[in-house]
């Protein structure tokens, strides 16, 4: 049973064949081509936090490879809650062939997978954010990014998509540096972890520092969903740390700017930037649906 629980879960082979699926995927819907690996078959969607992208993207893709999602709002399963979330992973086996969750806790997912008899992806946790990351490197790949040669800026909040943007890009052989205010920097395993992989990883509290010289400079919102009691503090402790015109000066001249999307426009990136003409976040929304239906064509529809 493979699961996309976390970035860990896959090989770099794994990864380099899921770009080649999204990609052929991609170009195959453009032509107007018609695949349906998922027919008959369908995927659990559960929903502990908002989403606009990661849901979406889920079911359309599903819908486009010709199966059928159904989708679970957080009230209604009550995941640990109305009923264990090991028995939940049971039950659900018993119906469909894959589920996709978006849980506060981490481990939530985890146990999932642990328990469930059919693919479980992480559709983001407070820790992890694998199907994003997958997109973002996706994205790059497409535009020809030499990953062995390319530094990866991240500025900001060392959170769950900065941890999966390390992950994958210590995977990819890419540099990577993170400018993180003291005590939000990425977590210790995380870190342990790029390392064990060979990859350079440089921390930093001057996000100029991180941005000079770089291939990507890539933010996300200075206060994640389930910390919003933090937001007064957050917002002082990251000032500085914007993504503005200056900073995207300082990196190369085609440099690309990523965010994950929802911005906080004027907080952590200002509209010139993601509105302007380095701006990639556009094309990485476009790849959450190919680079997912990658992921749901490779695990379910070949089984
Ligand atoms: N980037 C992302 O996961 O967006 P949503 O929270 O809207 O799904
Ligand atoms: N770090 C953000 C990402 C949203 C897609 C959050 O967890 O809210």
């Amino acid at each position: 049973m493979k699961h996309l629980v976390s970035v860990t879960d896959l090989s770099h082979e794994e990864v380099l064949r899921l770009f080649e699926v999204a990609a052929e995927l991609k170009a195959g819907r453009k032509a107007g081509h018609v695949t349906a690996p998922l027919a008959g078959r369908a995927l659990a969607l559960i929903f502990e936090k908002p989403s606009l992208r990661t849901r979406v993207t889920f079911e359309v893709g599903t819908v486009q490879l010709g199966g059928r999602a159904v989708y679970l709002a957080a009230g209604e399963v009550g995941l640990g809650t109305r009923e264990s979330v090991p028995d939940v992973a049971r039950n659900l086996s018993l119906w469909v062939d894959g589920i996709v969750a978006r849980v506060n806790r981490h481990d939530t997912v985890v146990s999932l997978a642990r328990h469930a008899n059919v693919p479980v992806f992480n559709a983001l946790s407070d820790h992890e954010h694998p199907c994003q990351a997958l997109a973002d490197y996706f994205t790059l790949w497409e535009r020809g990014l030499d990953f062995s040669r390319a530094r990866i800026a991240w500025i900001g909040d060392g959170n769950n998509v900065c941890h999966s943007l390390l992950l994958m890009g210590a995977l990819l052989g890419a540099s990577l540096t993170a400018a993180c205010p003291a005590g939000y920097e990425p977590s210790p395993e995380v870190q342990a972890s790029v390392r064990a992989k060979g990859a350079r990883l440089d921390l930093t509290h001057d996000p100029r520092a991180a941005a000079a010289g770089a291939d990507v400079l890539y933010t996300d919102v200075w206060t994640s969903m389930g910390q919003e009691g933090e937001r007064a503090r957050r917002l002082e402790a990251f000032q500085g740390y914007q993504i503005n015109e200056a900073l995207v000066r300082l990196a190369r001249p085609t440099a690309v700017v990523m965010h994950c999307l929802p911005a906080h426009r004027g907080e952590e990136i200002t509209d010139a930037v993601l509105d302007g003409p380095q701006s990639v976040v556009l094309d990485q929304a476009e790849n959450r649906l190919h680079a997912q239906k990658a992921v749901i064509k490779e695990f379910i529809g070949d089984r």
